[in-house]
């Protein structure tokens, strides 16, 4: 099966196009033959090199979601999922290829009228946004920033937050027209990538939910509210400094809150709730997925440069 591998850590030209085996399923696990793969910011934050201590080597083979239809199980596993149209997680590896296996507990299927392409820009992302904003205990009324809104995660928790009933929604984004498509989506203040401009914009935040992190992070630190809370959910422009929790022990007397979080620490069956309701709702127009374009499977180098450009509102999706 053609599959695409990290050849050299780095920049996408390391990305290669190549011939695996087809993966057999393991104990508990289905084969999927994809017709969908989820090209995210972890993607090239794996591909860059930077996440130290994963401990991947050249010829890891990237991706970690598809949609796609059962075409084996492992013995043991339900049989009923053959056939099936699926979304999947496939872990840290495994999705950018024409077949991939997951574990039966990581596979979701798609309600009808749902596009595979949605479905891997929603399932992992939609997620992390609903489960940052829940641990960031938002209340109605309260100003919520979301730090790198134009990605799939972004953008969902921009939705979630609007519905459910922040009193202002602000977003950091690189040019005015995202900015509108933002808007759009329920935002109601518009900040560029260091927080400035939206002459109208709260000047602190309640809570902050934040993709970005990188060396500007303390700035967005400072702009929390007393008993503000911090929720850092990725870092596509790499690691804040080293010591940037002295900011909250400056402000000691705020009472703020910083918290990581990873979906890798919610258990599977709340994950898969959570995804479960929001596949429906968006199969029914009620939740947005902005796919920013398909292209096929061997032109993922071009869609990491896309992204590397900052090109890309939403998620590209790879089809086989
Ligand atoms: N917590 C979890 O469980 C979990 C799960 C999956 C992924 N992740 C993490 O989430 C991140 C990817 O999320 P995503 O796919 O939604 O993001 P993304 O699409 O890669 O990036 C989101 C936005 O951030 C802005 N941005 C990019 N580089 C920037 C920079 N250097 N400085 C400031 N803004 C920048 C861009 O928007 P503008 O150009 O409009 O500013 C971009 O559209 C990764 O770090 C990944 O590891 C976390």
């Amino acid at each position: 099966m053609k599959a695409v591998v990290i050849r050299e850590f780095g920049n996408p030209d390391g990305l290669e196009v190549v011939d695996l085996p087809v993966p057999v399923p393991g104990p508990g696990q289905v084969r999927i033959t994809t017709e969908a793969i989820g090209v995210g910011g972890v993607d090239a934050v794996i591909r860059r090199g930077t996440l130290a201590g994963l401990g991947l080597r050249e010829g890891h083979l990237l991706g970690s979601e598809v949609a796609g239809t059962v075409t084996a199980v492992a013995e043991g596993v339900d049989p009923s999922w053959m056939g099936r149209r699926v979304w999947a997680f496939t872990g840290l590896s495994g999705g950018y290829a024409e077949q991939a296996v997951a574990s039966v507990e990581d596979v979701l299927p798609l309600p009808d009228g749902m596009t595979g392409a949605d479905a891997v820009t929603l399932g992992s992302s939609g997620a992390v946004a609903h489960f940052a904003l829940d641990r960031a205990r938002v209340a109605p009324g309260e100003t919520v920033l979301v730090r790198g809104a134009a990605g799939s995660i972004g953008i969902t928790a921009v939705q979630l937050a609007a519905r459910g009933g922040a009193g202002a929604v602000v977003v950091t984004t690189s040019s005015q027209e995202r900015g509108a498509r933002l808007r759009d989506l329920g935002a109601t203040h518009v900040l560029d990538r260091s927080g400035e401009g939206g002459p109208d914009a709260p000047s602190g935040f309640d809570v902050v939910i934040d993709v970005v992190g990188g060396p500007e992070l303390p700035q967005f630190l400072d702009r929390l509210n007393p008993n503000g809370r911090y929720v850092a959910v990725g870092v596509v422009a790499g690691q804040p400094p080293a010591d940037f929790g002295m900011r909250l022990i400056d402000a000691f007397r705020s009472s703020l809150s910083f918290a990581t979080f990873s979906l890798d620490t919610v258990p599977g069956p709340d994950r898969q709730a959570v995804r479960s309701s929001q596949f429906a709702a968006a199969a029914h127009g009620d939740l947005r997925t902005v796919v920013h374009e398909v292209l096929p499977l061997d032109k993922a180098a071009l869609a990491h440069r896309e992204m590397d450009a900052g090109k890309v509102f939403g998620r590209v999706v790879l089809a086989p």
